[in-house]
């Protein structure tokens, strides 16, 4: 039986389709290429381009492969654009999930891990941030997700649907075979940002405020390495596989940086000066976000292997020295 991975062209959707290859898994992708690319997804998985709310679709998909379980990262991912388009965010995200679910149910298909967020939660009453801090998202980015996490509850009780939602904090860093990595377009977050100074893409890295509450100033966010947010999905479907009972699970590392410190950081991996520029706060930015992960260590037995974001920074800088342009498509 395969594991179908929506999304699985996506950024962390091809680094779990390898992930879950690697442990000798059968893997289908569906993705719309809408933002992911066709060559981060390995030739050893079966591809299907098309969208996850086409239903008919969908069923096509379920009925051509034997599909055990489902790991759901298609969707709209960026913060600020879903406060400025809040309907194509329901549309995507929410009415996505629906037509998944319901072919799903439609197909026998009983186990979904989904790719949620620390963005879940909104501004932290205090970190770290455990799974029963009070989730109140602030942006329709972060409602959607919980809106889906809610879905599969109710589906459960319903349908008898097991679900494991990962809420990733800072995904970085890139496969350190070097095959594949980080590509959006535009892209918006800050390590991709900063390498692009030595690539000579950009003269400097603007730093979004530095008058926060924090020691420097500067925001302080806990970066995992998108190998191990890779290989807990992989623990999840194990998980529900093992008969072990629907749960959310926070992924992060337990450490917090500051943006100062992940450009310093930087610069001692590339041995570029790389500038920095105040600029002023961008809205909605939390100052300071770090998970509690000992719910994923002590269920899943899940234990990061990149614990030492200087090797990190090394994994994605060597994918984006080598690819400049990302996948070029
Ligand atoms: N930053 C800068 N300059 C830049 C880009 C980012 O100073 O050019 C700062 C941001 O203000 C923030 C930090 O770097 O303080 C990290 O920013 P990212 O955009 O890389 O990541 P976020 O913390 O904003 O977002 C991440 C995920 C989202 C998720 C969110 C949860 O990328 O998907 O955490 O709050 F929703």
């Amino acid at each position: 039986m395969a594991i179908l991975v929506t999304g699985g062209a996506g950024y962390i959707g091809s680094h779990t389709v390898a992930e879950l290859l690697a442990q000798g898994e059968r893997v289908v992708v569906v993705d719309n290429l809408r933002t992911g690319h066709r060559s981060a997804v390995s030739p050893d998985a079966r591809f299907y381009e098309g969208d996850i709310r086409d239903g008919a679709f969908l069923n096509g998909v379920f009925r051509d492969n034997e599909i055990e379980a489902v790991i759901h990262f298609a969707a709209s991912s960026l913060v600020g654009e879903s406060v400025q388009q809040p309907l194509d965010y329901y549309d995507n995200n929410l009415f996505g999930t629906h037509s998944l679910v319901r072919a799903m149910t439609a197909n026998g298909v009983d186990k979904i891990v989904f790719s949620s967020t620390a963005a879940t939660y909104g501004e932290p009453e205090s970190v770290p941030i455990l799974e029963t801090a009070p989730t109140r998202p602030e942006s329709p980015y972060g409602e959607t997700k919980l809106a889906m996490e809610n879905m599969f509850r109710w589906c459960e009780r319903a349908y008898g649907l097991k679900f494991v939602s990962l809420r990733y904090f800072n995904a970085c860093g890139a496969h350190p075979d070097g095959s594949i990595g980080e590509d959006h377009k535009p892209e918006s977050h800050l390590i991709p940002i900063i390498l692009q100074v030595p690539l000579g893409q950009r003269e400097h890295i603007g730093i979004y405020g530095d008058d926060y509450p924090t020691e420097d100033g500067t925001c302080i966010r806990d970066y995992i390495h998108v190998m191990d947010l890779a290989n807990a999905h992989w623990l999840a479907l194990k998980h529900l596989r093992a008969g072990g009972a629907s749960d959310i699970f926070n992924l992060g590392n337990g450490t917090g940086f500051s943006v100062k410190q992940v450009i310093d950081l930087a610069r001692g991996v590339t041995g570029h000066p790389i500038p920095a520029a105040v600029s002023p706060r961008r809205a909605g930015d939390p100052a300071v976000l770090i998970a509690s992960s000992e719910k994923a260590r002590a269920v899943l037995g899940w234990q990061p292997r990149y614990d030492d974001l200087s090797t990190i920074i090394e994994t994605a800088w060597q994918w984006h020295s080598r690819h400049p342009n990302g996948y070029g498509d």
